[in-house]
């Protein structure tokens, strides 16, 4: 599972948005190892909260970053963050109801995580692509 951090290629090229989904990664990846001891369980769903809650600052920065710009895609990519957001409270939710010590549930849904974020960075990859080809954007890649 590639819950270590932020891959090389799942960078864009923009600080801020670059920094918060690192920030996410790490935080799914401080899930993952808290597996290692299953007394734990109570921070595995503090952590998950707080990763909730972060990925919702993050959609409303990005929001307001993308309101800056003129973004053509911006009503889409809008609705993707609302459906990311729904994704990420029903996994978290169903995480904070499963059994105690259940490590291979926890497992699963930290699997989950981080396959949101993927989906989340390649949403982001394709409005970077879309905002570099209209030459509203120029990044370091
Ligand atoms: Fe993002
Ligand atoms: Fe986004």
């Amino acid at each position: 599972m590639k819950l270590t951090g932020l891959r090389l290629d799942a960078r864009l090229g923009i600080r801020e948005i670059d920094n918060d989904h690192a920030a996410l990664s790490r935080m799914i990846a401080e899930i993952g190892k808290l597996l290692h001891n299953q007394n734990y369980f109570d921070d595995i769903r503090d952590k998950a909260v707080r990763l909730f809650r972060f990925a919702d600052e993050h959609f409303t920065r990005e929001d307001t970053m993308m309101d800056a710009l003129p973004y053509t895609k911006y009503a889409g990519h809008i609705d993707t963050h609302k459906k990311l957001h729904m994704s990420f409270l029903s996994q978290i939710a169903g995480m904070s109801n499963c059994a105690p010590n259940s490590r291979d549930v926890v497992l699963k849904y930290t699997q989950i995580l981080s396959d949101i974020l993927d989906e989340m960075v390649s949403t982001d990859r394709d409005m970077v692509n879309i905002l570099i080809a209209e030459g509203v954007l120029q990044t370091s890649h």
